[in-house]
C-alpha cells in the first residue's frame, strides 16, 4: 500500500481498496485540497477523542444494535451508557487508528501492518467485516454533525476513501486470521 495523495506516487488505491465504501461513492487519488481539508477537520475532533468516540459509537449503536453484543457489558447485562469508560476508552482507541492514518497520509505503509493486526484480533472478538462498514458510515456522520460547513463534498469524499482504506486493511488482517484457523482445521 502506497500514498493516496495526488501526484505523490503511482501506487494508487481508492477509497475501499475496490470494495463497497460507507457513502458507495469511489474516487481517485486525495487531490491536495481534501488533503488539507482532511487535515484541518481531523483537528477539530482530535481536540476532544474522547467525547467524539462516544458520538461515534452512540452512533454506531443506535445504527446497529446488535453490535452491542460483542460488548462487556451485554455480558454484564447492562445496558451501555454514554458515560461507560470502556465504551469511551474503545472510541479513543478508533479515533487514535483513524489519526494515524490522517498523519500518514502520504504514504500509509506505516500503519498498514497495525491495521492488519488490529482486524485480526477483532476476528477473534467476534466483529464481522461488514461492521467495519458500520463505523465507517457513523465515522462520516460524526465529523458532518460535529463540523457543518467544513465538512464540504470534496472532503467528505476524501473521508470516504481514507477511511475506506482503514476498514479494508482491518477486513484484510481479519480474512488472513480466517484463513488461519480454517487452515488449523483442515491440517491438524
Ligand atoms: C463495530 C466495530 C467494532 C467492534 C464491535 C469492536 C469491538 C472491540 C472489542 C470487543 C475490543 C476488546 C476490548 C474492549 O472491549 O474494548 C476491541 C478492541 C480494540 N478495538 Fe475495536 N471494535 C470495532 C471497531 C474498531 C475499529 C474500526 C477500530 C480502529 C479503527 C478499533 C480499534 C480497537 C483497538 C485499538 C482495540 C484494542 C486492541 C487491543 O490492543 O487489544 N475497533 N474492539
Amino acid at each position: 500500500m502506497g500514498t493516496i495523495v495526488e501526484g505523490e506516487g503511482t501506487d494508487q488505491v481508492n477509497g475501499y481498496g475496490g470494495e463497497k465504501e460507507p457513502g458507495g461513492e469511489h474516487g481517485g487519488p486525495l487531490t491536495q485540497e481534501q488533503v488539507l481539508g482532511i487535515k484541518e477537520t481531523w483537528a477539530v475532533l482530535a481536540q476532544d477523542p474522547i467525547e467524539r468516540g462516544a458520538d461515534l459509537f452512540m452512533k454506531i449503536f443506535e445504527d446497529d444494535p446488535d453490535l452491542k453484543k460483542l460488548f462487556y457489558f451485554a455480558d454484564e447485562g447492562r445496558e451501555l451508557s454514554r458515560e461507560d469508560q470502556r465504551m469511551r476508552s474503545h472510541g479513543e482507541r478508533v479515533m487514535e487508528a483513524v489519526g494515524a492514518a490522517v498523519d500518514n497520509l502520504g504514504d500509509l505503509s506505516p500503519i498498514v501492518p497495525v491495521l492488519t493486526e488490529l482486524g485480526a484480533l477483532h476476528y477473534k472478538y467476534g466483529v464481522q467485516p461488514n461492521y467495519f462498514d458500520t463505523v465507517g458510515a457513523a465515522l462520516i456522520y460524526t465529523l458532518e454533525t460535529n463540523l457543518g460547513d467544513k465538512m464540504t463534498p470534496d472532503v467528505r469524499q476524501g473521508w470516504v476513501q481514507v477511511y475506506g482504506i482503514v476498514g479494508a486493511t482491518m477486513k484484510k488482517g481479519m480474512q488472513q486470521a480466517m484463513d488461519q484457523q480454517n487452515m488449523g482445521k483442515t491440517c491438524p
